[in-house]
């Protein structure tokens, strides 16, 4: 059962198309981050996501409830975080937390209000008005906001801006407790290790479409990083070691980091579904009769994988 089923969204505004066929599938109790460079389109789609901005093609499913047809019903489902924290100004924290739990139809609220409140540290300013709040205070209650209805799917956008180090640590907290209880969280962030802190999958949103989609460890193998093998050679006085690697079938590229005395240190990325080129790198400098020092087989990396998409690149990358 799918928490949320996105199928060929787009938006455009005017002749500008903010998304253009976002199909993403994410299933009950995963924990989704999704990264973009600026204007690829994260917040958007999580507007969508939660009713605040119609889609002018494509059907999306919360819960199973198509958000076209009945709006109102899939907003139940929804927790959504934004950098609108959509609180009254004029209202003190309870007030607020009241007014929504109205709104959600939420019977005798304030024994959930005041343990939300406690939980984000607001306890003490619990009866000042929103209006003198900073921006990490507007977003503390904006995090209770989210949670006060106990929704099952939580879309936040951009969470961590301007929040202290407590509050991160709050927020991360409440995170793991909403996934351990089987919550579906979709998050998206330009940081890539708080974004990856509990994400079970992650997305990559690139000019309105999702061009990759997978466990992390299933995008680390699309690194070019990923098998390839960093090798030092001691003696190589007979040189060539560059030309003669990068001959070999497996090898797509040649890079020399340093080279020292007779020494060398390469590092030599693989060719698509390559085998065993640590292997064949180890028989070619025992035909050439070079001392092989050290050999390290390198993990993908998930920055690399990112940077290619922030970079601009719309192929598969690396490989
Ligand atoms: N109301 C609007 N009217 C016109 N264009 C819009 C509107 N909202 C968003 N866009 C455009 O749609 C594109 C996607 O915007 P969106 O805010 O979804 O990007 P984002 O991935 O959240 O970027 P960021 O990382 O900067 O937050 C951008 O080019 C933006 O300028
Ligand atoms: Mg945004």
């Amino acid at each position: 059962m799918f928490a949320l089923e996105s199928e060929d969204i787009r938006k455009t505004f005017g002749h500008f198309t903010a998304l253009a066929g976002v199909t993403l599938n994410v299933e009950r109790g995963e924990f989704l981050a999704l990264f973009g460079r600026n204007g690829a389109g994260k917040t958007t789609f999580l507007k969508v996501a939660a009713t605040l901005v119609r889609h002018t093609h494509g059907k999306l499913r919360v819960e199973g409830v198509d958000i076209s047809d009945e709006p109102e019903k899939a907003r139940r489902h929804i927790g959504f975080l934004s950098h609108n924290t959509y609180l009254y100004r004029d209202l003190n924290p309870v007030e607020n937390l009241r007014f929504f739990a109205r709104l959600y139809g939420l019977k005798e609220p304030d024994r959930r209000i005041e343990s939300l409140l406690d939980r984000v540290g607001l306890q003490r300013r619990a009866s000042d008005a929103v209006r003198g709040f900073s921006r990490g205070l507007h977003q503390r209650l904006g995090i209770a906001r989210v949670m006060l209805h106990d929704p099952s799917l939580i879309l936040l956008d951009e969470p961590y801006t301007g929040l202290d180090a407590n509050a991160v640590e709050i927020l991360n907290r409440m995170l793991d407790e909403a996934y351990a209880a089987g919550k579906t969280i979709i998050l998206t962030t330009h940081d890539l290790d708080q974004g990856l802190r509990g994400a079970t999958r992650a997305a990559i949103i690139d000019r309105g479409k999702i061009v990759a989609n997978g466990t992390p460890a299933e995008l680390r193998q699309r690194s070019e990083w990923a098998g390839a093998v960093t090798v030092r050679f001691g003696n190589v006085a007979n040189g060539g070691v560059k030309p003669k690697l990068s001959q070999l079938g497996p090898v797509k590229r040649v890079e020399v980091l340093e080279e020292k005395n007779s020494g060398v240190l390469v590092r030599v990325f693989p060719r698509d579904n390559a085998k065993d080129l640590a292997g064949s790198v180890a028989s070619l400098s025992q035909t050439e009769k070079w001392s092989l020092q050290e050999l390290h087989t390198e993990e993908g990396r998930l920055d690399e994988v990112f940077q290619h998409y922030h970079a601009g690149h719309h192929s598969h990358p690396g490989r």
